[in-house]
């Protein structure tokens, strides 16, 4: 085990990763986990990966928090395919689309890589009531995580979550309690009753290990694709973990000799409906203003503040990359342009992503490798198709 400490995103204040806490105790921000990569490089030739069987997210367990000694609470998720995408990228004029799917993970979405790492590190820790604001895939996969490990789960949902995500919960043990307002009203709801109620927060970026599950995302990209990262990466953001999560784990594998110094463009995509990340990023501002009247039928990206939004940013501008808002009604014709030329049912924000190209032609050339990132199952959207 190679972690050491959580650093402070914001100010670098040092803390204890072995006990159970949110935010830095100073000022407030996300804590990153920490770890010795010096020591990591020398331990973990990239050659060695080869020999490695396990499929599962748990491939790179010596880069993630757990202690060995404590077994992981798994459905088995991660390790999901890297597709080419020949007559999709035909349609909009690109030699080299790929998607990454997301669907295929243990509750149907990509939450279950954050929430199978961050219920593992809780339950080491010694939580046993596991508390979350979301909207929609981040519940069902705490829910069926808490399940698997044994401990309770308390799920806040904005009241017009998507059906299936409500009924996903509830048959997997979890206590529902539906808001009238958005995730962050959910999130403040938690933080009014979380003391009293002895629960530990798993808000995104308000826990420390959601993220390293998340990072998966990078290290599976690197080795999928030869360790030759692509040229452009397209992703759905609402709180930005999996663009945060992505980026560190870049950082970490050239730390670790991995992967050279090129790093892709990042692009976050959201809906025009709620578009904080776009709207900072084209007022040239390092955090985003909350934002008003948020609406969306993409339940995962309205997300009207989320707590991470300078960590994206930077990121953003550093790539090289940018932001972009779409259209709802693009997103459900997008839905059925890729079912119909790939066999995949996206969920809306996975086809945020792929109307998002259209609107990036500018931006991006025929000739990159470019990777899409379909986040969830659109059969758990079925009342925006009647
Ligand atoms: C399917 C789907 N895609 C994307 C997102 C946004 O993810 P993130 O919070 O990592 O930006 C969510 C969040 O709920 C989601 O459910
Ligand atoms: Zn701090």
């Amino acid at each position: 085990m190679f972690l050491t400490h959580l650093t402070c995103s914001r100010c670098g204040l040092k803390h204890d990763w072995a006990i159970l806490q949110n935010l830095c105790q100073k000022c407030k921000s996300p804590l990153l986990a920490t770890y010795n990569l010096d020591e990591a490089a020398r331990a973990i030739p990239r050659s060695s990966l080869r020999s490695r069987t396990e499929r599962s997210l748990w491939r790179y367990q010596d880069l993630l928090p757990l202690p060995s000694v404590s077994e992981p609470v798994t459905l088995g998720e991660g390790g999901t395919p890297l597709l080419r995408m020949d007559r999709l990228g035909e349609r909009f004029g690109l030699e080299n689309l790929y998607v990454k799917d997301e669907s295929v993970n243990p509750t149907q979405s990509f939450k279950a890589r954050g929430m199978a790492v961050a219920v593992s590190m809780a339950k080491h820790l010694g939580a046993t009531k596991l508390a979350v604001p979301s909207a929609g895939n981040a519940g069902g996969a705490l829910a069926a995580y808490a399940a698997r490990a044994g401990l309770a789960a308390f799920v806040f949902m904005p009241r017009d979550t998507p059906p299936a995500n409500v009924i996903e919960c509830e048959q997997l043990g979890a206590d529902v309690t539906l808001i009238d307002g958005l995730i962050t009203d959910c999130g403040a709801e938690i933080a009014r009753r979380k003391e009293a109620e002895g629960w530990f927060e798993m808000s995104t970026l308000k826990e420390p290990y959601r993220i390293e599950g998340k990072k998966t995302l990078g290290y599976e990209l690197a080795e999928g694709l030869h360790w030759q990262l692509p040229d452009v990466i397209i992703y759905p953001t609402g709180g930005g973990t999996g663009l945060i999560g992505m980026w560190k784990a870049f950082e970490e594998m050239q730390a670790l000799g991995w992967i050279d110094a090129k790093r892709p463009r990042m692009f976050s995509v959201q809906a025009t409906g709620c578009a904080p990340i776009v709207k900072a990023f084209a007022d040239e501002q390092p955090a985003a203003e909350e934002f008003e009247n948020a609406h969306t039928v993409a339940s995962g990206l309205r997300v009207p503040k989320a707590i991470g939004d300078f960590l994206m940013l930077k990121i953003l501008r550093q790539s090289g990359g940018g932001a972009v808002a779409v259209d709802d009604a693009k997103m459900i014709e997008a839905t059925r342009e890729v079912g119909s030329l790939e066999g995949l049912f996206v969920a809306p924000e996975g086809a945020a992503c792929f109307a998002a190209l259209r609107q990036l032609q500018s931006q991006i050339s025929p000739s990159d490798r470019i990777v899409v990132f379909n986040t969830g199952a659109g059969v758990k959207y079925l009342d925006l198709f009647e």
